[in-house]
């Protein structure tokens, strides 16, 4: 069997960038509270009338980590797209990759995973690149929310969070066993489903509510019960990273570099302590960019990689938790 490994990383997020003192101005929230309760002190927002959508930002950030890779997008075999914001209600991102990248006609699928949606889309590429079919698989990671919050005050409890932003990966197959992605843990538990959730469109319910188009619903903005996703996240955090050390008798001490889905500065501070683990072993940067839910993971696997914070052989471990409930984790010996 093979193994896969990264060979380019890249990110875009929008230029425009929007802070907690600007949010004060369109809703009553404040810098303290966001960055007390958050950590989040800036977020990219789309401004209206840029050309940049989940998929477009999703293309440049491929185009970069195709190019880091050393390859042309005549090489990519196959293209994984995560998302919650796609462009369409269908078809997917990834067909929208294939066609703005002039690609071959590869196979695209999209992962609706949400917060853990880049570990299922590098779970899957890896399987794909494990047993053989393909040898390069683009991962892309892409969020367009600043279009679908809720920027007033009966929303400030879920927007104040999110941003937008791209990150994609290009995953090889190697004959290494000792090197690449190590292991991929996932989980889900569907019963929390309606405790982070957008309701609408659902083909349950869209046409009557569009047609009706009542301007009290909020059924089209995120819900989140964000003490009971708190409460979950640093348990499921906890279990899938122990799980990931596990599988490869490994320790929390091995680890030279965590990167965990930024959904909350205090939820990775939380499991920086449990794992007794230095600033030099974690990586965020939700205070510039906010959650960008499927997206946060490989911008800051990128950025740390730019920032030479991750070197040949070092053991990486990224982990996420969030809408589904669902959660996972990666290993990489790099
Ligand atoms: O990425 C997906 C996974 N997501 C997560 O892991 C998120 C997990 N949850 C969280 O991070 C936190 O629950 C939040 C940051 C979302 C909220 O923090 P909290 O400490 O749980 O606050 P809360 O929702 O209990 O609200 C506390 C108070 C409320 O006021 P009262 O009822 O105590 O008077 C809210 O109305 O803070 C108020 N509030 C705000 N105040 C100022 C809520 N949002 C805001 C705001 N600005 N933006």
């Amino acid at each position: 069997m093979y193994n896969s490994k990264i060979i380019g990383l890249g990110f875009y997020v929008p230029d425009n960038k929007v802070t907690n003192h600007d949010l004060s101005k369109i809703m009553d929230t404040n810098d303290e509270w966001i960055q007390e309760r958050t950590g989040i002190k800036e977020r990219r927002w789309i401004k209206e009338g840029t050309e940049d959508t989940s998929a477009v930002m999703g293309a440049k950030a491929a185009k970069i980590a195709i190019e880091r890779a050393g390859l042309t997008k005549d090489d990519i075999d196959f293209i994984v797209f995560a998302t919650l914001s796609p462009d369409y209600f269908f078809p997917g991102c990834g067909v929208q990759i294939q066609d703005m990248l002039e690609m071959r006609t590869v196979g695209a699928i999209d992962i609706r995973n949400q917060c853990s949606g880049f570990i299922y889309a590098m779970s899957t590429a890896d399987q794909f690149i494990k047993t053989g079919m393909y040898k390069n698989v683009l991962v892309i990671g892409a969020e367009y929310h600043s279009n679908g919050l809720d920027k007033t005050t009966r929303g400030r409890g879920v927007s104040v969070i999110f941003g937008d932003g791209a990150g994609a990966c290009v995953l090889t197959r190697t004959e290494d066993n000792t090197k690449g992605i190590l292991s991929t843990h996932l989980h889900s538990e569907g019963k929390y489903a309606e405790k982070l959730v957008v309701e609408t469109p659902s083909i349950r319910h869209w046409i009557p509510q569009i047609l009706e188009n009542k301007k009290e619903d909020t059924s089209y903005f995120p819900y989140m019960d964000g003490q009971l996703v708190f409460k979950h996240a640093i348990v499921r955090f906890s279990e899938v990273i122990n799980e990931g050390l596990e599988k490869n008798n490994l320790s929390a001490s091995d680890i030279d570099m965590f990167i965990p889905h930024q959904a909350n500065l205090r939820i990775a501070q939380f499991i920086q302590k449990k794992f007794r683990l230095t600033d030099d072993q974690v990586y965020n940067n939700i205070m510039h960019y906010g959650n960008t839910t499927a997206a946060s993971i490989i911008i800051a696997l990128t950025e740390a990689w730019e920032k030479d914070k991750i070197k040949e052989n070092d053991l990486v471990v990224l982990a996420a938790f969030g809408s589904g409930f669902t959660w996972g984790s990666v290993v990489i010996r790099w």
